[in-house]
């Protein structure tokens, strides 16, 4: 077997067998197949897609190509999330302390930013001293301890996600189902956790663009998780408009420590609550969806899922005291704001080029090796369905680089779409698949 045969027959749209398969991802792993085959490859892939089989195969031998973590020490369900990607996606930021203040047990690997997205390990290191590199042993120890855990994704699980993770970044070949579902799912194979939620996101801010294609997505990831023994449900959420208010890594960690205080917008917070309530169902902590929220709110109320935040960040040798001064974050120089420039109502708001222009401002990478500026980003002043007054302020950016914020600047004022009709905004939550 060649690899270039194997690139050749998925240009040609042709199955691949099991064995070409294993043949590829052994390849992968051991260096022998170049990142210039890799890449012919995933465009391949891309352009010509996969059967079911194919995908579940490929997911299959992905998760294998590295540690498949044992979590079954810690508890008898160990929960997990993970989002298809956003823009302002905070949740895992939120969701995670309050699932362990409500008795869970929650283990989280997480990635840094994939294409126009955020990654929750590029936010966490906003925070001085935080730690997202913990060893096997030390994940596990954490989550026993103190019911949770946020950490990068070592190069000992689903190593082969890793790698193509990095290529796709890079190589626009990141909006394709099967390499979206084989990476997900390996890695949530590979985590161990036995109750998973995913997040799919859908929309102008997310990696797909239609319902139909998330909801695509959604079941066969759902599938390919049943036939490899994991359970999963899917949350298809829209991504119409940026989650919340603050896009950008120290801008979310204080929105999600609003939230955390009781002081989150709906949208966070209700969709906090939907991926929340399956978890604490499916692990029988609460019978019903209703109990679960109740017992959420109350977390949040009592201030126990805001400590829960604190504790994880002090596990992790951070500095805790950025929860009760925000100046303790990294800070933009400068904070520009930008009015409308007629009066309406907001119909829209071009979410992937506001995501755009927070990577240009510096809070994203252009290349692998591009260190990213934790202060900036935008925060938002309207949503989507809100009335505008002319001149009314739209956005502040926050911005340390005067030639990045008049690009940026350009962008946003082109991003929100203002008319003189009432909008009505679309729903979060579109369905639910399990
Ligand atoms: N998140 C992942 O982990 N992988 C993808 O391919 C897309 C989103």
């Amino acid at each position: 077997m060649r690899a270039v045969d194997i690139i050749a027959n998925k240009r040609a749209g042709k199955a691949h067998s099991r064995e070409e398969l294993e043949f590829w991802i052994n390849g992968v792993v051991n260096g022998t197949i170049p990142d210039y085959q890799i890449t012919a490859w995933l465009m391949a892939v891309c352009l010509k897609g996969m059967n079911f089989d194919e995908t579940a195969i490929l997911t299959e031998l992905i998760a294998k190509t590295g540690t498949v973590l044992d979590l079954s020490s810690i508890a008898d369900f160990v929960l997990d999330k993970h989002s298809s990607g956003g823009v302002g996606d905070k949740i895992t930021l939120i969701l995670i302390p309050l699932m362990a203040a409500c008795g869970g047990k929650i283990a989280k690997l997480s990635g840094r930013g994939l294409g126009h997205t955020g990654g929750t390990i590029d936010k966490l290191e906003s925070i001085k001293g935080f730690n997202t590199n913990l060893t096997i042993e030390n994940f596990i120890e954490q989550v026993k301890k103190i019911g949770c855990a946020i950490a990068s994704q070592t190069s000992d699980l689903a190593y082969a996600d890793k790698k193509f993770y990095e290529l796709r970044d890079v190589t626009a070949t990141v909006d394709c189902l099967p390499l979206i579902t084989s990476s997900i799912v390996s890695k949530k194979v590979a985590s161990g956790a036995n109750v998973i939620v995913l997040d799919v996101k859908c929309g102008d801010g997310a990696i797909v663009k239609t319902k139909d294609e998330a909801e695509k997505l959604s079941t066969i990831m759902v599938e390919v998780a049943k036939r490899l023994n994991r359970s999963i449900t899917a949350v298809i959420s829209s991504m119409e408009e940026p989650l919340g208010h603050n896009i950008g890594n120290a801008l979310e960690i204080i929105e999600s420590v609003e939230v955390l205080k009781g002081r989150g917008a709906k949208d966070l917070v209700d969709l906090t609550f939907e991926l929340g309530s399956i978890l604490l169902t499916k692990s029988h902590r609460t019978e019903t969806k209703e109990e679960a929220v109740e017992l959420m709110k109350s977390k949040i109320a009592d201030g126990s899922a805001l400590n829960k935040f604190r504790e994880l960040i002090k596990a992790q040798n951070g500095d805790d005291s950025c929860i009760d001064d925000y100046k303790k974050l990294p800070k933009a120089s400068i904070i520009e704001p930008l009015k409308a420039e007629k009066a309406g109502y907001l119909k829209k708001i071009k979410t992937y080029e506001l995501a755009v222009a927070c990577k240009i401002l510096g809070a994203g990478r252009e290349k692998k090796t591009d260190s990213i500026d934790h202060a900036v980003g935008v925060v938002l002043n309207k949503k989507v369905g809100e009335k505008i007054d002319l001149e009314e302020k739209l956005v502040d950016i926050y911005a340390n680089d005067k030639e990045k914020l008049a690009i940026a600047e350009k962008m946003l004022a082109e991003a929100f779409v203002i008319t003189e009709e009432p909008v009505s905004p679309e729903p979060l939550i579109y369905k639910v698949i399990e």
